[in-house]
C-alpha cells in the first residue's frame, strides 16, 4: 500500500509509456468503447470486442508498428498506435496515428507523451509521413495536440461521416517522420 505522500499519487506524475501487451486489451477496449458510443472522434459506431481489438493489435504488431499504452497511477489511462494509412503498396511509407485517453485522465500530458513517443518510434523505422484522420472538425483537443507535435492541416473532407444524426467533417493533418521526403527511402524497401 502506498501513502498519499507517495509521488505516484501526485496529479503531476508523468505517464509511464510502454508497449501494449495482450493483458492491456480489455482496458484499451473500455477506453475506445466510450469514444465510439459518445463521440464522433471515431467513425466506428459499434464498439469492437476485445477479441476484435486483439486481431487488429496482432496485425499491427506483426507489421512492426508500435502500439503503446500509458499508465497513470498503475492503470492504463490511454493508448496510441500507428497503422498503415492505406493498403495500396505505394502508401507503404505513410502511416496513420490513433490516440485515445480516458476522459478522467485528460489534460495531464498523457496524449502528448503517447503521441510524442509514437512519432519517435516511427521515425526510427522506415516510415516517412504520419497522417492524423481526425473525426469531427470541432475536435479541438485532437487538432491542438497534433499541431503541438508538428502536424499541419492538410485538408478537410466535408461531411465525410454521418453519426448521431448529423454530418461530420474529417480533418486531415500530416507531419514528416525523420528525413521525410528529402531523401529516397531505404534502397531495401524501394
Ligand atoms: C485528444 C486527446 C488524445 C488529448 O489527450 P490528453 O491526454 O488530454 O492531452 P494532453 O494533456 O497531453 O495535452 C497536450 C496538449 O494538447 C492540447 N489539448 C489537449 N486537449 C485539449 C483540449 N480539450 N482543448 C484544447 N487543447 C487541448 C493542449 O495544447 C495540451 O497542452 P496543455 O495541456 O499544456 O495546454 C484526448 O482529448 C482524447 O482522447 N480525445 C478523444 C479521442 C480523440 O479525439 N482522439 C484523437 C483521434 S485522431
Amino acid at each position: 500500500m502506498t501513502s498519499t505522500l507517495d509521488p505516484r499519487h501526485s496529479p503531476s506524475q508523468a505517464p509511464l509509456i510502454r508497449t501494449a501487451t495482450d493483458a492491456d486489451l480489455p482496458a484499451v477496449q473500455a477506453i475506445y468503447a466510450y469514444y465510439v458510443l459518445h463521440t464522433a472522434s471515431t467513425f466506428e459506431e459499434v464498439p469492437p470486442t476485445v477479441n476484435e481489438l486483439r486481431t487488429r493489435w496482432s496485425a499491427l504488431s506483426a507489421a512492426g508498428l508500435p502500439y503503446l499504452v500509458a499508465e497513470l497511477d498503475g492503470d492504463v489511462a490511454g493508448y496510441c498506435y500507428a497503422a498503415p494509412y492505406r493498403s495500396r503498396p505505394a502508401y507503404r511509407y505513410t502511416i496513420e496515428d490513433s490516440v485515445y485517453v480516458a476522459p478522467h485522465a485528460h489534460r495531464r500530458g498523457v496524449g502528448r507523451t503517447l503521441l510524442d513517443t509514437l512519432i519517435e518510434r516511427c521515425a526510427a523505422g522506415p516510415w516517412r509521413q504520419m497522417i492524423a484522420v481526425i473525426g469531427d472538425g470541432t475536435n479541438t483537443g485532437s487538432i491542438t495536440l497534433h499541431q503541438r507535435l508538428g502536424f499541419h492541416h492538410a485538408g478537410t473532407l466535408t461531411a465525410a461521416g454521418y453519426k448521431f444524426g448529423r454530418w461530420i467533417d474529417s480533418v486531415l493533418m500530416q507531419r514528416a517522420l525523420g528525413p521525410g521526403a528529402s531523401t529516397r527511402p531505404d534502397a531495401l524497401n524501394r
